[in-house]
C-alpha cells in the first residue's frame, strides 16, 4: 500500500492553499439546493477567442494558441494534447471522439476520430473459455482496448483548417508532461484511486505516482515517458504515433496482456471528415455529430418532437415539461438502441429519424397526462460510462470547435503503455457484448452494434454548435455516457426555448430517462417535492440522483459578440480562457 509521509503532507497542504489562492474564489457548491435557476457566478466575457475545457491549464493552452495567431482549429487540437497530460482521466491520445466545426462562413463539418475494432475482432470476443459472456473481457481487459483515433483525428483537423505549425500545438503539451505541473486537490485524489484500483499496471502506478508513493495536492506530476510520446507526434506527426516506436511498443503491451491491437491495425487506423447532422428548432439551427454518434441524430430528434408543444408556458422544469422532454427522451432511446450504429458498416435511417414528419408520428403517441411505457421485448441498452470530456472553442474570426472525447471509463482500460506514458481507452466496452444475449440487466444483443474487424463503436458523444440568421449562438456538448445526449438537449432548450444566458443554461438542474430502465432521473435540488409528487402520479419512476454531464460551453453575446464562456463548475478544475 503506498503511503505519504507526514512532511510531504504538511508542505503540500501550505502549497496547495497558496496555488488555490492565487486561482482566486473557487466554483459554488453545487449540493442540493432549492432554486432552480442557480448562476455559479457570470460567465467569463472576452473580445476575440475563449477557450473552455475541463482543465484551467489546458484552456490556457489553448487560448495562448490564438492569442499566437491560430484558429480555433490549433487552439482545439492544442487543448485537446494539453487535457491528454493535465486531465488524465479522459483527456487522451490513447481514445478517441469527435470534433465538430462551424467556419466562419457558415459552412460545417465534422471529424471522427472514434477508435475502432481491431482486425482480428468478432461478435464472441467478450465470451469466456466456457462461451459465457465476460463483463470483465469486454470492459477491464486488453481486448476492450480499441484502435485510438486521437492522435489522427487532429492530424486531421490541422491538415484540413489548420494554420499554425503542427509543433506550436503539441509542443505546450510536451512541456506540461516533462516539467510537470502542480496538482490540484482534485486530481490528486483521482489519481490515488487510480493507482488503488490499478496496481496490477505496474507501467499505470509509475505513471501516476512518485517512486511508488501517491501524489499528493501541491506536487509537481511529470510524465517522462509521456513527454517522450509526444514529442514523437511533435516531430513526425501522426507517423509518431502509429509507426515507430509508439506502435511498437503498444502492440507489445497489447502481445503481453493478450489484446488484439497490431502495428498493422495502427497504421490502418483512419480519421474520416464526414458531413454533420443538421437540425432546426424555431428558427434555430443545430449542427451535431453523425453516426458512429448516436448523439446528433437523437438530439435533432427530440428537438423536432418537442417544438411541437409550447414548452416556455409550461413553465422551466413543470412537471408538464419534464413529463413531455421524458417522452421525447423515452422515444429517441427506444430508436438510438435498435437502429444506431457506424453508418460505414450498417444502414442507419438518419434521414427519418431526424425528419419533422416522424417527429409528428412520435407525438401522436404521447400521452400529456400519463407516462408512456418502455417495453425491453427483447433489447435493450448497452454499458457506457461517464468519463468523457468536452471542450468548446471559438476564435476571432468567429471559428466554432465542438469536441468531445474519451478513453470510455475514467482512466479508460487503466492500462499505461510501457515506456510510452498513455493510457489507453477501453472503448471496445460500447460495443455489444454478444449476439443474442439481452437480459433485464442491460445487456443488448441486436446486430448492428456488435464488433466487427475496423467497425467504430456507437458513442452518445454530441459536440454541438447552434447558430440563428447564420450567425453562430453558442457552442455546447458533454461528458456522461447515455446522458450526454439529455444534457445537451437540454442546455440547447434552455438557450433556445428559455432564453437563458449560457452559465444559466449550464447551471440548470437536468433530467435524464433512457428508454430502459423505465427510470426518470432528476439532479438534485432540480424540482420541488410537490412537481416530484405530480411525476409520479402520471406514472414516471423518479429518482433524484447527483450530478449530471459537465457542459463546457461558449455563447457569443448577440449585442456585443464577445465570447462568453461558461465552465461547467460540476466540474471543479474547469476553467475558460479568453483573449
Ligand atoms: N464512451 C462514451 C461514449 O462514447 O458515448
Amino acid at each position: 500500500m503506498v503511503r505519504p509521509n507526514l512532511l510531504r503532507r504538511l508542505v503540500c497542504l501550505v502549497v496547495v492553499t497558496l496555488v488555490v489562492a492565487c486561482q482566486g474564489p473557487q466554483p459554488a457548491s453545487l449540493a442540493p439546493m432549492a432554486a432552480e435557476r442557480v448562476v455559479s457566478r457570470p460567465p467569463i466575457r472576452a473580445a476575440a477567442g475563449m477557450v473552455v475545457s475541463a482543465d484551467m491549464r489546458a484552456s490556457q493552452v489553448g487560448r495562448d494558441v490564438l492569442r499566437a495567431g491560430g484558429n480555433a482549429i490549433d487552439a482545439a487540437i492544442a487543448t485537446g494534447f494539453a487535457l491528454a497530460v493535465t486531465h488524465p482521466g479522459a483527456g487522451n491520445i490513447g481514445g478517441g471522439g469527435f470534433m465538430v466545426v462551424r467556419l466562419p462562413d457558415g459552412r460545417a463539418t465534422a471529424i471522427d476520430f472514434r477508435e475502432k475494432a481491431p482486425l482480428a475482432a468478432n461478435a464472441d470476443m467478450f465470451l469466456d473459455e466456457n462461451g459465457t459472456y465476460s463483463s470483465t473481457l469486454h470492459h477491464n481487459s486488453h481486448l476492450a482496448v480499441g484502435v485510438p483515433g486521437t492522435v489522427a483525428g487532429f492530424a486531421k483537423a490541422h491538415e484540413r483548417y489548420g494554420k499554425l505549425p503542427w509543433a506550436r500545438l503539441v509542443g505546450p503539451a510536451v512541456d506540461l508532461a516533462a516539467e510537470g505541473f502542480v496538482l490540484t486537490g482534485n486530481l490528486a485524489r483521482s489519481l490515488r484511486g487510480v493507482v488503488q484500483r490499478l496496481s496490477r499496471y505496474p507501467a499505470t502506478v509509475d505513471a501516476f505516482t512518485r517512486d511508488g508513493e501517491e501524489y499528493l495536492p501541491g506536487e509537481v506530476l511529470r510524465q517522462p515517458d509521456l513527454a517522450r510520446t509526444l514529442e514523437r507526434i511533435m516531430r513526425e506527426g501522426r507517423k509518431g504515433f502509429y509507426r515507430g516506436e509508439t506502435a511498437r511498443l503498444l502492440a507489445a503491451e497489447m502481445r503481453r496482456g493478450g489484446g488484439l491491437i497490431t502495428e498493422e491495425d495502427l497504421a490502418r487506423y483512419e480519421a474520416i471528415e464526414r458531413t454533420p447532422i443538421r437540425g432546426t428548432f424555431r428558427g434555430y439551427e443545430i449542427i451535431s455529430m453523425p453516426p458512429p454518434s448516436s448523439g446528433g441524430p437523437a438530439l435533432v430528434q427530440m428537438l423536432n418532437v418537442l417544438e411541437g408543444y409550447d414548452l416556455r408556458s409550461m413553465g422551466h422544469n413543470s412537471a408538464a415539461y419534464i413529463h413531455h422532454v421524458t417522452e421525447a427522451m423515452r422515444r429517441a432511446y427506444r430508436d438510438r438502441a435498435l437502429l444506431l450504429a457506424d453508418q460505414d458498416f450498417v444502414e442507419v435511417p438518419v434521414d427519418r429519424l431526424t425528419s419533422k414528419e416522424y417527429a409528428a408520428e412520435l407525438r401522436q403517441s404521447i400521452n400529456p397526462a400519463m407516462a408512456g411505457h418502455s417495453d425491453p421485448a427483447d433489447v435493450s441498452v448497452p454499458h457506457e460510462s461517464d468519463q468523457t470530456t468536452h471542450y468548446s472553442v471559438v476564435d476571432a474570426d468567429g471559428m466554432a470547435v465542438s469536441v468531445t472525447y474519451t478513453l470510455e471509463q475514467g482512466y479508460g482500460s487503466g492500462i499505461v503503455v510501457p515506456g510510452a506514458g498513455f493510457l489507453l481507452n477501453n472503448e471496445m466496452g460500447d460495443f455489444n457484448p454478444q449476439r443474442g444475449l439481452t437480459t433485464s440487466g442491460g445487456l443488448i444483443g441486436t446486430e448492428p452494434n456488435l464488433a466487427r474487424p475496423e467497425q467504430r463503436m456507437l458513442s452518445s458523444m454530441t459536440p454541438t454548435i447552434l447558430a440563428r440568421d447564420g450567425r453562430l449562438v453558442a457552442v455546447i456538448g458533454s461528458p456522461g455516457g447515455r446522458t450526454i445526449i439529455n444534457t445537451v438537449l437540454q442546455v440547447a432548450l434552455n438557450v433556445m426555448e428559455f432564453d437563458m444566458g449560457i452559465q444559466e443554461a449550464v447551471d440548470a438542474r437536468r433530467l435524464h430517462h433512457q428508454w430502459l430502465p423505465d427510470n426518470l432521473r432528476i439532479e438534485a435540488g432540480g424540482v420541488s417535492a410537490e412537481t416530484v409528487g405530480q411525476l409520479r402520479a402520471m406514472g414516471h419512476v423518479v429518482q433524484v440522483r447527483g450530478r449530471q454531464g459537465s457542459i463546457h460551453s461558449i455563447m457569443i453575446d448577440p449585442v456585443t459578440g464577445d465570447r462568453l464562456g461558461a465552465p461547467d463548475y460540476r466540474q471543479s478544475d474547469a476553467g475558460a480562457a479568453g483573449h
